[in-house]
């Protein structure tokens, strides 16, 4: 056999897909599903049967290929919503629509970085940039985010900037911490992208899904150095349909679209139709309301589980997005690879699935990942009331 490519050879596999794995290997075991980043609701009927009567009657014209950066109704669609939603001004030429949210990561290192460049990164943070990162031919360099309310690390940021890295990428709100930028925090990151002539790449697939305060867009601090991107697999709920988006700076733009010409050559076709109905239908904002209602009574539902069944447990309360990340080093400690062998006997011996610490950043043994959007509330409490008797009955 010819050799491999070792770079892609070598990429870890991702806990998600890790985590099916062992799921298909557990067969049809009852199990909580408290690790999936995805959202517990489906997207609105009313939209669903509007792509319906599309598909039955539109001839050949929804099956086929699209612009490589999307319809420019559905950009446009786009555009508006980030304005809407207290973003930057962007016209249609400024977005472009990729194959999902990671692609858009992708397309944003691949365009925009430089070989050998070093990509800023502050743990924890969500476990595809680093393999994204080094698949793009970068490397990434980590700052530590402290619990309980992981802020940004505002001097540390400041000295990595300026010891040289080629972009900061981030997520906001987080994943996996929840935490939501403050316009001080997103002015600072916005000034050290201006200052340094580097990219600042915000990571937007939870815009919506905020609970308490609000998103503040850093592209509108600094048009010029902020591309941000994001997806449709959380608001409307379409994971498995692969959407993406990403605005900034029209040549940024312009070379992200070749990036999706020349790998999927564009995104799906209904997919970019469905989004281009929900985005301009004041509907969708009614659907908002009840989906971050649901979603931010179902974060309580396992904050107040957690506090009774699992005491010793440490977490904040998330203001977005759909995890809480929990310190549970009082019951695992914080060695190596503690919180892995941790998930795995929760899967196994108490049906509770989550995701461990670990894979957030090298420095997070002794903290989990559990998603409050996924379960309904009483599979919720029981997920808890799982978790709390592996917790109590893990040997270190
Ligand atoms: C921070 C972050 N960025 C991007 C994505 C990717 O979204 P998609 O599923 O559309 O690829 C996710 C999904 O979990 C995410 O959490």
């Amino acid at each position: 056999m010819p050799r491999v490519n070792e770079l892609w050879h070598r990429l870890p596999e991702s806990p998600t897909r890790a985590l099916d794995r062992l799921l298909e290997a557990l067969g049809r075991r009852d199990i909580v599903n408290l690790a999936a980043g995805r959202p517990g609701l489906r997207p609105p009927d009313w939209v669903l049967e509007w792509l319906a009567d599309r598909l039955a009657s539109g001839g050949l014209e929804p099956f086929g290929y699209t612009p490589s950066g999307g319809l420019m109704e559905a950009r446009e669609a786009v555009a508006e919503d980030i304005w809407e939603t207290g973003g930057p001004r962007v016209s249609w030429e400024e977005v472009i629509l990729t194959a999902g949210g990671q692609s858009s990561v992708a397309a944003a290192l691949h365009a925009l970085g430089r070989a050998g460049g070093r990509v800023l990164l502050v743990e924890p943070t969500w476990f595809s940039y680093e393999p994204l990162i080094r698949s793009a031919g970068m490397e990434p360099v980590f700052v530590t985010a402290e619990p309980p309310d992981y802020r940004l690390p505002e001097e540390a940021v400041k000295e990595a900037v300026e010891s040289g890295v080629s972009m900061i990428l981030l997520a906001d709100p987080d994943n996996p911490t929840g935490r939501l930028l403050t316009e001080g925090e997103a002015r600072l990151l916005a000034e050290l992208a201006v200052d340094h002539d580097i990219w600042l790449i915000v990571d937007e697939p939870y815009r919506t899904l905020v609970y308490e305060g609000s998103k503040v867009y850093p592209a509108r601090y600094a048009p010029d150095h902020v591309v941000g991107v994001g997806a449709f697999s959380k608001d409307p709920g379409i994971p498995g349909w692969r959407l993406g988006y990403a605005y900034g700076p029209p040549e940024a733009i312009k070379a992200m679209e070749r990036f999706v010409e020349y790998t999927v050559y564009c995104p799906p076709r209904p997919a970019q139709e469905l989004v281009a109905m929900y985005l301009r239908d004041p509907r969708k904002r009614e659907f908002r309301r009840m989906f971050q209602l649901e979603y931010r009574k179902r974060r309580d539902t396992l904050l107040k589980a957690l506090a009774e069944l699992a005491p010793e447990a440490g977490y904040s309360k998330p203001p977005a997005g759909m995890f809480v990340y929990a310190d549970v080093s009082r019951y695992t400690g914080r060695g190596r690879g503690v919180t892995v062998r941790f998930a795995e006997h929760a899967l196994r011996s108490a049906g509770v699935a989550v995701i461990p610490g670990e894979f957030f950043g090298p420095r997070q043994a002794g903290r989990l990942r559990l998603t409050f959007t996924y379960e309904p509330g009483e599979r919720l409490v029981e997920g808890v009331r799982r978790l709390a008797t592996a917790l109590n009955s893990f040997k270190i």
